[in-house]
């Protein structure tokens, strides 16, 4: 199994796999639109035997505090092929995501989803109790890559988000 960037070439093959995964066309449509308007920050792929196999998309969002505007992150969609599953494919694509943001800078990532399986990488519903935003709720959940991540604030998501129903 190898982890790696997205090339040009993957992204047919991206979208067939998150499309495959979710079972429709809402969260490659996503994909390819934050892609086209330059908001996918990481786009990482699993490949076995020369197949790809799963991915993962990480996209820029703003948080707004005291007049201030600060970069985060959102992890949205995470998908791996239905014969894949169940042998930590989705674990090492997000871990080799948060390494990439780390490296990069980035100081916090959040994620929409069910916290049995976020809760695994220290995602938190509590910590992100206190960020205002249109997916507030049980599944919305934060993760600090470092201290000096933001503590609050309000969030705006990439356009490509608005188009979703
Ligand atoms: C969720 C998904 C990415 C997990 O991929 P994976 O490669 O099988 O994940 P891993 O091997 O790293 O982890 C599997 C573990 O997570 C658990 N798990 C998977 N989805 C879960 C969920 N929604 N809630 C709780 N646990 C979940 C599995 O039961 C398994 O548990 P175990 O390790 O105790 O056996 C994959 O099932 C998928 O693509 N699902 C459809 C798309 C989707 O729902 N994406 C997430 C949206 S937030």
């Amino acid at each position: 199994m190898n982890i790696r960037l997205e090339a040009s070439g993957d992204v047919a093959a991206v979208g067939n796999v998150v499309r495959a995964a979710f079972a429709g066309d809402q969260e490659a449509d996503l994909v390819d639109a934050l892609r086209r308007d330059g908001d996918l920050l990481l786009s990482l792929v699993a490949e076995d035997a020369g197949r790809l196999v799963g991915h993962v998309g990480f996209s820029r969002l703003w948080i707004a505090q005291a007049g201030q505007r600060m970069p985060g992150v959102s992890l949205a969609p995470l998908s791996v092929s239905s014969d894949h599953r169940r042998r930590g494919v989705a674990a090492a694509l997000v871990e080799k995501g948060h390494a990439h943001l780390r490296a990069a800078g980035e100081t916090i990532v959040f994620v929409l989803g069910d916290p049995a399986y976020y809760g695994r990488f220290n995602y938190s519903v509590d910590a992100a109790a206190a960020f205002d935003c249109i997916y507030a709720g049980p599944y919305f959940q934060v993760l600090a890559l470092t201290d000096h991540a933001p503590k609050a604030g309000a969030i705006a998501y990439a356009s490509a988000f608005d188009r979703l129903q």
